[in-house]
């Protein structure tokens, strides 16, 4: 294989594990480049090169894989960053360079699980008060505006930085980040007596615990459902499959 530049679009552990694969496995002469929006604070940095902040759209974003003569795209953000995925489809089209989607896959129900899925976090608050007193909002701190009008509710929402409002009256925040255990989340919901779960299909092993634990609990959980992506592009499931698709790409 010819040594390249690779720009992952990062923010996943995922993202991370590929850039620590790829730094140790691309030849030697080559760049591995991990770009992170800036959303959180202190974030976990990868090996290699980072970059931090927006491009300014997917014009912005062709003009970087230009100038900085990036050989390979892969996009390995969170299932649910929507707009930065089809920059990436629009950016790698315009400035002619393979683009890979590096996706967990999504979260299956197994028996014994009460699931309600939702296209929205919308949704996922319209559903709550048939479900719920006592609600373990996971689906992150940007979203929790779409809960704030739910007075009659308790909510214990847990974040990487403390939210800011508009957030629900009654709420109590952990600040932690993954990965979770199946003993913490038991004890989180046996503590709070939490009676409801709200999840984004985020998929992988980091966050699932979670999901265990409400199916110990017998509680019910409200699955907010993927954002859809670009048609037709390559996918890779994990870091390796990754590095398998950019040997092919070239190698010869
Ligand atoms: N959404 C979630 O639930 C979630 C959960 C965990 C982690 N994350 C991570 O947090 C980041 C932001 O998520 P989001 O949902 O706000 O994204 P988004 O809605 O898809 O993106 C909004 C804008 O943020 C910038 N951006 C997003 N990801 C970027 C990256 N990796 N590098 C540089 N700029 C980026 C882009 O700005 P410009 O248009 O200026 O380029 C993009 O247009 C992503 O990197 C994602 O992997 C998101």
């Amino acid at each position: 294989m010819v040594p390249v530049h690779v720009l992952i679009l990062g923010g996943t552990t995922e993202a991370r594990r590929l850039a620590e694969l790829l730094v140790a496995r691309l030849p030697a002469g080559s760049r591995v480049t991990s770009s992170l929006a800036g959303r959180v604070a202190r974030p976990k940095l990868p090996p290699g090169e980072v970059r931090v902040g927006g491009f300014g759209g997917a014009e912005g974003l062709a003009d970087w894989l230009r100038s900085h003569r990036v050989r390979a795209l892969i996009d390995a953000t969170h299932p649910f960053a929507g707009t930065i995925t089809f920059n990436a489809a629009r950016a790698a089209a315009a400035a002619h360079v393979p683009l890979l989607m590096l996706r967990r896959p999504g979260w299956v129900p197994g028996d014994g699980d009460d699931w309600h899925p939702v296209g929205s976090l919308a949704e996922a608050a319209d559903a709550l008060p048939a479900l719920g007193r006592r609600v373990f909002l996971t689906t992150g701190r940007m979203g929790l505006a779409a809960f704030a009008g739910l007075d009659g509710l308790w909510f214990l929402t847990r974040s990487v930085d403390a939210p800011e409002p508009p957030y629900p009256a009654r709420m109590e925040t952990l600040l932690d980040r993954g990965p979770f255990t199946l003993e913490g989340e038991r004890e989180l919901i046996r503590r709070h007596r939490i009676d409801v779960l709200v999840t984004k299909d985020s998929g992988g092993a980091a966050t699932a615990p979670k999901l265990a634990a409400a199916r110990e609990a017998g509680i019910p959980v409200v699955v907010v459902r993927r954002p859809p992506v670009p048609e037709g592009g390559a996918v890779a499931g994990g870091p390796e499959e990754a590095l398998a698709w950019l040997t092919d790409q070239f190698s010869g």
